[in-house]
């Protein structure tokens, strides 16, 4: 027991990037992932908005048919790729089973993600979200996941990641290493602060890049599945079926504010200012630009 606890609570470093030890364990499967060439690859840092772009694209796989779409929870429509918990899921294993095309979610940075991904040039949707939104949504991510270590306080958590020792490393390079990947390779880069500003936009988007057609109406129905409001009551989006040993949605709901801001909430005015300096010393150079509020 007492090992189980312990076991669960590590962070061990993959090729420079901390994983849950389960993860590190299982390197070899997630490595030796095969991808089909109609994968779809849905990439983000960990609370970025990974959950409300594959419910979009779900709705979309499905000519927005929003009964199939509650066929099951979002995490066994769109399986988490490298997450391996022993005696609870594997990503792998679960894509394998899967009629394609498929929808596959990561949150590995460029650098760790399976080579099959490239060499089968599969299409990929990067989302991201400002840094500060992102460190706050973790905090209160990090409290609820019974297998990720307690942070003691926001400030300890704050510092922790803007050093990147949380689990799938730095932020900074994160984003920055899938802005540069996009140069090569079919990435669809969205913010989510453009996502809150103009849902439909983005959603026309998703559909030019798939280089697929749906009907006004359709696209309609989707945006009004995928608001924050809809999501947050939908049980099949809401985390709400995550076993609770898992994930205890009493600390903090998956579906939380939805905002862009809400870090104002959140960071002291001297936090703030020691975040906004690091910031601009880890962002120095790319021409990657993010909005914190809108
Ligand atoms: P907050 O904790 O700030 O509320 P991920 O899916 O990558 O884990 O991201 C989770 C974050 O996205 C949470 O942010 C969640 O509330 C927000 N989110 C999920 N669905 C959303 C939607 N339809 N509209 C706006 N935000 C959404």
């Amino acid at each position: 027991m007492e090992k189980k606890e312990k076991f669960t609570e590590e962070l061990v470093d993959v090729h420079g990037t901390p994983l849950l030890r389960s993860i590190a364990e299982a390197w070899s499967q997630v490595e030796g992932f095969e991808a089909r060439p109609d994968d779809l690859l849905i990439a983000a840092y960990p609370k970025s908005g990974t959950t409300w772009v594959s419910e979009i694209l779900d709705l979309i796989y499905n000519n927005g048919d929003v009964e199939k779409c509650k066929r099951d929870a979002i995490f066994n429509r769109v399986p988490f790729m490298e997450l391996i918990l022993p005696g609870y899921t594997n990503g792998v294993k679960k894509l394998g089973e899967l009629k394609s095309p498929r929808l596959v979610k990561t949150h590995l940075p460029v650098e760790l993600l399976p080579s099959s991904l490239w060499k089968n040039d599969c299409k990929m949707i990067y989302v991201s979200r400002n840094a500060k939104d992102v460190a706050v949504s973790y905090y209160y991510f990090y409290k609820k996941i019974k297998i990720h270590p307690k942070p003691d306080s926001w400030e300890e958590f704050l510092e922790k990641f803007m050093t990147g020792k949380v689990i799938f490393g730095s932020w900074y390079d994160h984003v920055k290493g899938w802005w540069e990947k996009k140069k090569d390779y079919r990435i669809l880069y969205l913010f989510y602060e453009d996502m809150k500003e103009n849902p439909k936009r983005e959603l026309l988007k998703m559909l030019k890049f798939l280089e697929k057609d749906l009907p006004e109406e359709t696209v309609n129905k989707i945006l009004y599945h995928t608001s924050f409001e809809i999501m947050k009551e939908n049980s099949t989006t809401n985390y709400t079926m995550m076993p609770e040993d898992k994930m205890d949605n009493k600390i903090s709901p998956f579906m939380r504010k939805g905002i862009s801001g809400d870090w104002k909430n959140n960071f002291t005015v001297a936090q703030y200012e020691r975040f906004e300096k690091h910031y601009n010393q880890q962002m120095e150079g790319t021409t990657l630009k993010f909005r914190s509020e809108i």
